[in-house]
């Protein structure tokens, strides 16, 4: 069975892992990332619907590789007909294994081209959907490589629907782990009340439609040759692709869009709220809604205002909380700066008043921050997000 490795953000990697569990996989969580195996059809069907991972790589080989020719022996030996069409662009990213980066990296292109038997296509004639990239990656001791294939092509926080972007968004595959350990589930009540381009309320909404997360029309698995089904033919087993038909929900290439295999979502009632102090920030998140096909209900509002439109939620936030926002500088009310301490000492008084009840997860990188919420919250989770160590805290 071929293995695979979600690569997650350092501190979700329990996020991701409880995700690919809930997909049927067994996984084996480790710093930075999650292993796990699975024929190629039945990860590569499941792709669409992974909402935390910021990539999914299939591993081709892992060996002992001594030196540039070791590397390339290992290399060519690989049977790279069953994954890379010829007229694909072939990306390598090299991590570890000395300083001689970008020579390993052309060499290692250049073998999987003469590995494929074809004349390099020149990049002009490349058709640019057709990027194939591959990891190299070498352990502490330089001297054995792991030699993957990135089936989603490159990092999947990059959807396709947030083309309209307010100041430091939050990634979506962060907004989507953010989701996942507040608890909330479709159908239950949800507001973002900090939501900038509209990140998190647009996640939930995809959860709740049961659709997958990405507007894109294909995956890098989609093309591997491996994995096509020519029309009329029947399903072949391949090399590594595990049994013929095993786990694919129809033949051929995953359909992007498709709903989620678990039914987890389809048809629950969405009541996702979604504001912002700024008018053109959330005209802004609107537009990403309507791109992204989703009902989100969005107004413009300042946090003192907000108001609970039930006796019980969730509210899921990434407020204004300084570094990347500038320092004190996180909110303007007409030209007026606000630091993100005010900013929290408002949402704390909203909280108490109105909130009596609900669940709140937001993230913030201090806990003197956080705890002007209250002295309650804990922390749940710690990654990196625009370069600063950020923790997401709940409460209730
Ligand atoms: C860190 S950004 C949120 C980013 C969002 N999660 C995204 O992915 O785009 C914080 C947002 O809080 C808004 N904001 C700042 N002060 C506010 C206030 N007093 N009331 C409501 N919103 C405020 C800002 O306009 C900004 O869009």
């Amino acid at each position: 069975m071929p293995t695979w490795t979600a690569i997650a953000h350092p501190g979700l990697e329990n996020v991701v892992a409880a995700e690919l569990r809930e997909h049927g996989f067994t996984v084996d969580v480790q710093a930075g990332w999650v292993r796990f195996e699975g024929d190629a059809r039945t990860v590569c069907a499941a792709l669409p619907m992974l909402r935390t991972p910021d990539r999914v790589l299939l591993q081709i080989v892992e060996a002992r590789a001594q030196g540039s020719d070791g590397l390339a022996g290992v290399v060519r030996s690989q049977a790279w007909k069953e994954w890379i069409t010829p007229e694909a662009t072939i990306e390598v990213d090299v991590h570890g294994g000395g300083r001689f980066k970008d020579s390993v990296e052309k060499r290692v292109v250049w073998t999987i081209h003469e590995a494929l038997r074809g004349p390099r296509i020149p990049e002009q004639y490349a058709r640019p959907r057709l990027t194939q990239r591959v990891s190299v990656v070498f352990d502490r001791s330089g001297e054995r490589v792991t030699v993957s294939l990135d089936a989603g092509g490159g990092l999947l926080h990059r959807r396709g629907w947030r083309t309209d972007i307010s100041k430091a968004p939050l990634r979506e595959n962060l907004a989507a782990a953010l989701l996942r350990l507040s608890g909330w589930r479709p159908g239950e009540v949800l507001i973002d009340p900090f939501c900038g381009s509209g990140t998190i309320g647009i996640e939930a909404a995809l959860m709740a439609a049961g659709r997958s997360p990405f507007l894109r029309p294909a995956f890098a698995c989609s093309e591997w040759p491996a994995l096509r089904v020519k029309p009329g033919a029947r399903t072949r087993g391949a090399p590594g692709v595990g049994a013929p038909g095993v786990g694919a929900r129809g033949a051929g290439a995953p359909r992007v869009g498709a709903r989620d295999a678990s039914g987890r979502g389809s048809g629950a009632t969405a009541a996702i709220y979604s504001s912002d102090r700024d008018a053109k920030v959330v005209r802004a998140a609107e537009a990403n809604a309507t791109r992204a096909g989703v009902n989100v209900s969005f107004q413009t509002s300042e946090i003192a205002d907000l108001i609970a439109p039930a006796t019980k939620g969730y509210i899921v936030t990434n407020p204004p909380w300084g570094h990347r926002l500038n320092e004190a500088r996180s909110g303007q009310a007409g030209g007026r700066v606000i630091p993100a301490t005010d900013i929290f000492n408002r949402f704390a008084i909203v909280l108490g008043e109105r909130f009596a009840g609900w669940k709140v997860v937001f993230l913030a990188p201090e806990r003197d921050l956080a705890r002007r919420l209250s002295p309650q919250v804990r922390p749940l989770a710690t990654f990196p997000n625009g370069g600063v160590r950020i923790t997401a805290w709940g409460l209730g």
